[in-house]
């Protein structure tokens, strides 16, 4: 009897225009694409539709503020709306997956219906919606609500996607009769009203089109709360929220899927592919270097000492609640003073360049001792060796973007196996620091190893997103409900 083939890793892309690093487009040989054309996203594409990756993640968030917004990520300083980008990129593969972002709030579930499956049509069964209720209430106000619902927002998207699976199945398969002799254009059976009325909407007829190809689009999500963790546990097929840790993953993961059985009533899988970025030089300390180099272009506050901000700032409660959150910091709270104020001790007699002692260290509090933790896993560097400087604790301190793995492409493989063989994952949304020799790097030199290891494809078996992933195409639940 034939061996079971090995289970597979499967491998997401997050197309971020500049990378995920904010720091990274200001190096020299970082591309600094046109945002507003074509030929950049399907560089991109070409590179990973050649690696055999499963999809291609358009992410989306609409910033509040564009300006300054864009010193967290330049990804918020402008880029062209994902659906409209995802059928030009339909256009120009034949394989990959596609995953385009939207936020239920933004949009009527019939507008969403309609447009995910065309595109589902268009591209041959490759798109995934990617639901998503993030970004900020100034973001709201574009949508003529005064902010995005709080808690309410989660039932908005439960209430949408129900309506949204229930008009991809209003016109079922065989509907067009288009016969001829009879000059009967469609089967009347096979054609369903809504008549859904909800807390959210109220949507009575039918979505003028046939079942996708995948029949029901399958959907990505990413959030770690309760109402988080029981949205993506009842409706979705793929999460990618992605825990720093890898026991934290693995736990994360099994809490997920117990849920799933629990309110789905039976066994479907769910995959897990958290974000991350590898930032890839050939030796370790190269690669070590490289991510200086990077946190060198880290946007920082004026005086990254002192701080640039008032008194009256750094003694607020709006600031206070800043520092003490686990969230990326923004502009205004990227000083050693402002890490000091996180941290329980004061940085600014360390400086950028000074080192932490381990009499100062002695004083830090849990975020400070995690802080070094975290340094000595990305850089090696210890207060013991007396090798940590301050700018290490402030630019590691920033945030954004996913963890980072940082160094050969055999360490980043190993990582990637290690989470793969421990349940902490099924597979990653690959990122990378900046574009596009750090992408290339790991199709060139990371992809082949995960190949050699025979944990992932070395060529398409199927040509939908379902199908990489080996995800059946459900039934349509009007014809479920006529042949009870
Ligand atoms: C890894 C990750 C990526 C996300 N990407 C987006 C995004 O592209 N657009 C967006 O509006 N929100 C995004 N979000 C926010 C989520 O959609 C969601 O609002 C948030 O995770 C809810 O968090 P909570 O329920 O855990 O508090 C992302 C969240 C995570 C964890």
């Amino acid at each position: 009897m034939a061996e079971p083939a090995p289970r597979q890793l499967h491998l997401g892309y997050m197309y971020w225009l500049n990378g995920t690093h904010w720091g990274g487009w200001r190096l020299p040989q970082a591309a600094t694409p046109d945002a507003f054309t074509l030929d950049y996203p399907s560089k991109v594409l070409r590179i990973i539709e050649d690696a055999k990756f499963d999809f291609f993640f358009l992410g989306d968030t609409l910033p509040g503020d564009v300006y300054r917004e864009h010193y967290g990520t330049t990804h918020n300083g402008g880029r062209l709306e994902p659906f409209t980008l995802a059928s030009q990129l339909a256009l120009q593969s034949s394989k990959i997956g596609l995953a385009v972002t939207a936020h239920p709030t933004f949009y009527e579930p019939f507008t969403l219906a309609r447009l995910t499956a065309s595109l589902d049509h268009l591209s041959g069964g490759r798109l995934a919606w990617n639901v998503v209720l993030g970004a900020n209430d100034l973001a709201a106000r574009n949508f003529s609500l005064p902010d995005l619902g709080g808690e309410s927002r989660y039932r908005r998207a439960a209430e949408s996607i129900q309506v949204i699976r229930r008009l991809w199945d209003s016109i079922e398969d065989g509907a067009y009769l288009q016969d001829k002799e009879t000059g009967q254009y469609l089967d009347p059976t096979k054609i369903h009203r809504l008549e859904h009325q909800g807390e959210f909407f109220s949507v009575a007829g039918t979505l003028p089109m046939r079942r996708p190809p995948q029949g029901h689009v399958p959907l990505l999500y990413a959030g770690a709360s309760e109402l988080s963790r029981e949205l993506t546990a009842r409706y979705c097929d793929i999460n990618f929220t992605g825990p720093s840790r890898l026991e934290d993953s693995a736990a994360f993961n099994a809490d997920i899927r117990e849920r799933a059985r629990r309110l789905r009533g039976k066994d479907e899988p769910i995959f897990f592919l958290p974000g991350i970025t590898p930032v890839i030089e050939d030796t370790r300390e190269g690669a070590v270097h490289l991510f200086d180099r990077l946190n060198d272009g880290l946007p920082v506050d004026a005086d990254p000492v002192e701080g640039d901000q008032t008194e009256d700032y750094y003694a607020s409660e709006g600031f206070r609640a800043l520092v003490t959150q686990r969230g990326p910091l923004p502009l205004g709270a990227r000083s050693l003073r402002s890490i000091g104020e996180r941290i329980g001790v004061d940085l600014r007699p360390v400086g950028l360049d000074g080192v932490v002692t381990p009499e100062l260290a002695a004083g830090f509090g849990e975020s400070g001792r995690r802080l070094l933790s975290l340094i000595k896993e990305r850089t090696d560097r210890t207060v013991e060796a007396g090798t940590v400087r301050g700018k290490d604790l402030l630019h590691n301190s920033i945030g954004g973007g996913f963890p980072l793995v940082i160094g050969t492409p055999s360490d980043v493989a190993s990582t990637l196996v290690e989470w793969f063989d421990k349940d902490a994952a099924d597979g990653f949304n690959i990122q990378s620091p900046f574009m596009l020799d750090q992408l290339e790097l790991f199709t060139s030199q990371v992809v082949p190893i995960l190949q050699d290891k025979g944990v992932f494809r070395t060529d398409y078996e199927a040509d939908t997103f379902r199908g990489h992933f080996g995800l059946p195409v459900p039934p349509n639940q009007f014809a479920e409900e006529v042949s009870r």
